[in-house]
């Protein structure tokens, strides 16, 4: 069995050792160096265009992150860019939910205990109380209920937090209010404190956070976005930032990545910026699902996480 990689930084050897270790079955190669021969399986992220154009041989291909936006994207790009009927297989937490769990409760606990006006006081040499928050006021709502949401959700109500969630379908989760579907959109948004978002990027939810969006929160709420930039109307955002109606906003995905050094984000101070490391791809979670999957798919077994392509995630 035959695997290929390419991973955009290079650094191939731990991953080829990675699966040498787990799947010793298995022969690892770099896409550079498996051009022409047959494989069985691609495990990618971003790859070029040119890998996987008519690669109608594999079995199946590894995407090396959650989101499938980026491999989508290569479609868009150029009409034969994936090959018709490989399924894609997107990582399915591979440690990432707990990740995002800590990302998100760490920005709604400074919002929450106003770390993030002390922090602001504390630049100015200022020592004054703010009233603190009500917990019963402070209902947070998660954009995306799926695997890293639906932990979110819950981390967060574990804190006694009233949590809300909306998805496409309804969804069960212990503490966390469903909301579901077009229909349940603006009641989900109605009055909330804090909107963390972790959708996928699809037509269907491209520039879903606008003034309309941001106008239904409630008046100095506050936004994690932790998905993709493109979720984001930016110009919307610093409008209501400007304005009051969003008190803060921690942002961990951007339209451009890295975030222009002129981007006026970076001149907001309500505004915190990290570099897309709300969730990483873990490198020994990764190699271990993605072997146990190509196990399962070598004897006929069904897998979690296959990309439904007419969705978008
Ligand atoms: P997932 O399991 O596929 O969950 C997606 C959720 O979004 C599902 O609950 C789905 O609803 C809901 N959804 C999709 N389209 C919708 C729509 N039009 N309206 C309402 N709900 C919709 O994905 P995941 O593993 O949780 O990952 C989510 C995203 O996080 C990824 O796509 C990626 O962009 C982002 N991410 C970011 C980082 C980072 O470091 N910043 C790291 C990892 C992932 P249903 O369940 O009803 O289908
Ligand atoms: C990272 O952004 C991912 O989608 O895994």
């Amino acid at each position: 069995m035959k695997l290929q990689l390419y991973v955009p930084d290079g650094r191939y050897a731990p991953w080829i050792d990675g699966f040498a270790e787990v799947l010793p079955e298995a022969q690892c190669v770099t896409w550079e160096d498996s051009q022409g021969q047959s494989v069985d399986y691609a495990v990618v992220w971003r790859p070029p265009v040119e890998m996987l154009r008519g690669r109608t041989d594999l079995k199946a291909i590894f995407n090396l992150g959650a989101g499938v936006d980026g491999i989508l994207k290569l479609n868009a790009q150029h009409p034969d860019a994936l090959p018709a009927g490989v399924p894609i297989i997107r990582l399915d937490d591979a440690g990432m939910a707990a990740q995002m769990a800590e990302y998100v409760t760490a920005a709604v606990l400074r919002y929450f205990r106003r770390l993030d006006v002390y922090d602001a006081q504390e630049r100015a040499g200022t020592w004054k109380f703010q009233k603190p928050h009500r917990r019963a006021d402070f209902t947070i709502g998660v954009m995306g209920v799926g695997t890293l949401g639906a932990h979110i959700a819950r981390t967060l109500a574990g804190f006694g937090f009233p949590v809300r969630g909306w998805s496409r379908s309804p969804k069960t989760v212990d503490g966390v209010q469903s909301f579901h579907g077009e229909d349940g959109q603006a009641a989900f948004l109605d009055g909330l404190r804090v909107l963390v978002n972790v959708l996928p990027l699809t037509p269907e939810t491209q520039d879903i956070i606008d003034t309309g969006l941001l106008h239904r929160l409630a008046h100095g709420a506050y936004l994690i976005n932790v998905a993709r930039g493109q979720h984001l109307v930016e110009e919307d955002l610093l409008a209501a930032v400007r304005e009051g109606q969003i008190a803060g906003a921690t942002l961990d995905v951007f339209r451009t990545e890295p975030l222009p050094a002129d981007h006026p984000y970076w001149q907001e101070p309500r505004i915190t910026i990290t570099p897309h490391i709300s969730a990483l791809t873990l490198r020994e979670d990764s190699i271990a699902q993605i072997a146990g999957k190509i196990r399962l798919l070598e004897s006929g077994k069904p897998i979690a996480g296959v990309v439904d392509l007419q969705r978008g995630y």
